[in-house]
Order: C-alpha cells, then structure tokens, then sequence
C-alpha cells in the first residue's frame, strides 16, 4: 500500500492532482490536506467537501492562529517585497509545516503539491517538505500540465471545478492578501477588468466622505482599532472590510520571481496596507535617525527571505532578534485617513516620541537657536573645498 498526502486547496490544480496521482503515480490511497488560513470560510468549506469527494482521506487543519503570529512579525518588519506585501509567501511554510505533520502521522510515502515548475510557491513547499525527510511530487511540473490540458482533464474525470476559459485566473487568498494571476492578465499591458477584484472597490466608487481609523500599537504589533481592543485576526478582518470599502490595497504590479522570471501580479490587500502605512509611521516617530536607515537594509533583506520561502534560515532567526529589540518602543498610536483609494498617516502619538514640540517649535526659545551658528559653520565644509578645487582648475 502506498500512500501519499497532497497539500489540498480545493482549487482546479490540486483537484486535479488527486486523479493524476492514481492513476499516473500509482498511489494507492491519496489524503488531502487544507490548511485555514484565513482564506474565506465558503473556500475551506469547499476544499473539505472536495477533498471528502475525491480522495480517499481529507483533512483540514486550523492554522491562523500561526499566521497571525507570522503576520505580526511581519508588521513589525514592516513586510514588503518590491511593492508586495508577502501574503502567499508568508503562508507556505506554515501551510507546509501542517501538510508535513499530518504525512508524518499518516506514515506518508511522499508529499504531493499542485504547483508548477514557473513560480515560486514550489520553492517554499519542498524546502519545507524535504526539512521533514519526505519524497516531493509535484504532478503539475512533473507531467508539463498547461491549464487548458487541466479543464479538459477535470471534465473528463466529472470534476465540478468552477474555472471556465473566459476567466481562468489563478487566485491565492488568505487572512493578508487576495493574489490574481493568470488569462488575459498575464499581458502587463491589458488593465485590469473590475471583476478580478473581491476584497476592495474601485476607488471612484468609494465614499465620498473619508474615514479615519486609530490604530493603536504595542512593541510593534497592532492591538486595538479604533480604541477597542481586538486579536490580531479579528483586527486584520476588519481592517480589510473597512479598507475595502474605501478601495484601499490594490496593486498591480510587475515582480520578480525567484527563478529570475518576470510576473504580473494583480493584488488586493486593504489592511495590509494600512497596518504597514501606520506601523512605518509610529516608527518615524519613534526609532533614531539610524535605527530607521539600518533597520530598511533589514527590512530589505527579511522580505528576501520571506518571499524566497527561507524562513529556515539562521538569518531569518538573526534579523528577528533585531527586528524585535528595535520594536521595544513601538508603542502608542496612528490615525489614518481612508479615502479613494488612499490610506494616509493624520496623527500619532507615542509616549517613546524621540521628538520634542518644545525643542523643534517655531514658538520656543527653550534651545538658543543662535548656537547652530557654529554647526552650521562646518557643515558641508568638504564640499565647499572642492567646488573651489573645481574652479581653480577650471
Ligand atoms: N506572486 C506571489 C508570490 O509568489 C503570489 C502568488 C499567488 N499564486 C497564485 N496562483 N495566485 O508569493
């Protein structure tokens, strides 16, 4: 008896894994397995009512409790990977970890994923599986599968999978962000039709009237919306639906992949966008001049990591460490304007402000601004030397 276990979205990809790995691969019994992770309910639902259909064993596994932690970090790395906010690629690992433990209990031959052999998410799977010890199948990369070939082999199996030809778009949806790839997008020159969209609304459709939320932070991570205290799911959730309605988070964008590819991405991300806004905001106000210019090389290099789904890494342990001591005093609160489309920064307070009203002030004369006299006097003295070189030989 040979068993593998498939990491189980409900989606056509992985649907049609569960056949192919009958019948091409030879396994005996398939389990699926779906990880929560804050996906809409309706999807998980569905994936257990697939998965319940098709294999022979489904599981599906509560993680959100994981991601929000991960998403925290996240927040206090002010998480962002040319432009994107890292939703898919935070997941994988922690969707990957729970997929590996239900093979190790199952006494799985091999671990199966749906991915393909173009993106990323393959990648961050089998760093993850292979951690674990197990053999990767990877039905979609391994037969050369084109999405069409994929319709027509559902139909053929009776599979009732709701992708159609007319939008065959690629979605990856979780408590952070809604990813839409695929069809028609995939030419960086075609916009975008509104129809992609689910999370957010057009910006010329939003209210006219704006909107400002208080997000109030300790070390770093949310904790309170509009002066009520919430978990860090129940924020996120709501923060998407009070985003989404101001059409705030979208983004359309060219990425890097890390095989060196290039790939249009449509996102959609309303409370990733205004947590990051807010975070980066209460930082400036309380982090020193170099704290915040080392802190962006970090930064840089903890999104690399994420995206490239090495959170194994001893970096990743390293830049955390880093990341969590400069958060000690990130604490008080941001309040951001929605209106449009756009998420601004209005106010904020912080009893660890590195700022001084009664220094800074136009209207005190508690420093005598006469003594900047002598600052001044050095200040830029090497350049002022060299322009002058410049002109003598000249
Ligand atoms: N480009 C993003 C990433 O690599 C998201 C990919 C989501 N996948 C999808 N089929 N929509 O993390």
């Amino acid at each position: 008896m040979s068993k593998v276990v498939l990491s189980y979205s409900g989606g056509l990809d992985t649907t049609v894994c569960i056949p192919l790995l009958r019948e091409k691969y030879g396994f005996d019994e398939v389990v699926t397995v779906t990880v929560d992770i804050g996906q809409p309910e309706s999807d998980v639902k569905e994936a257990e009512e697939r998965g319940k259909k098709y294999s022979d064993k489904h599981y599906t596994i509560d993680a959100k409790k994981e991601f929000v932690d991960s998403l925290f970090m996240l927040i206090k790395a002010n998480g962002d990977y040319e432009g994107y906010v890292l939703g898919t690629s935070l997941a994988r690992p922690i969707i990957a970890t729970k997929t590996a433990e239900i093979a190790l209990k199952e006494k799985a031959d091999a671990i199966a994923h749906g991915c393909t052999g173009k993106g990323n998410d393959q990648l961050r799977f089998e760093n993850i599986f292979l951690q674990y010890g197990f053999k990767v199948i990877a039905p979609m990369r391994e037969l050369n599968l084109t999405r069409e070939w994929e319709i027509n082999y559902a139909k053929e199996k009776g599979i009732d999978i709701k992708v159609s030809k007319e939008k065959p778009w690629s979605i990856d949806e979780n408590l952070w962000s809604r990813s839409v790839e695929g069809g028609k997008l995939e030419d960086p020159s075609f916009i975008p039709p509104e129809e992609i969209f689910e999370w957010t609304v057009s910006p010329e459709k939003a209210p006219n009237q704006p909107e400002i939320v208080k997000i109030d932070f300790e070390k770093g991570v949310p904790v309170a919306l509009n002066d009520e205290r919430k978990d860090g799911f129940e924020l996120i959730k709501k923060l998407n639906e009070i985003g989404g309605k101001h059409g705030v988070g979208r983004t359309d964008m060219m990425e890097d992949r890390v095989l060196g590819l290039k790939a249009r991405e449509n996102y959609e991300h309303p409370a990733a966008t205004i947590l990051l806004t807010a975070h980066r905001d209460l930082e400036k106000l309380v982090l020193s001049r170099r704290e915040l210019k080392f802190k962006r090389m970090i930064e840089e290099e903890w999104a690399e990591l994420v995206y490239y789904g090495l959170t194994n890494d001893p970096l990743y342990d390293a830049l955390n460490a880093f990341i969590d001591k400069t958060q000690e005093r990130v604490t008080g609160w941001v309040k951001i304007r929605l209106f449009k489309g756009s998420a601004t920064p209005v106010a904020r307070f912080s009893e660890y402000a590195l700022y001084s009203e009664e220094l800074t002030s136009f209207d005190t004369t508690t420093i005598d601004q006469r003594l900047a006299e002598g600052y001044s006097a050095f200040h830029g003295l090497q350049g002022r030397l060299y322009r002058e070189i410049v002109k003598r030989k000249d």
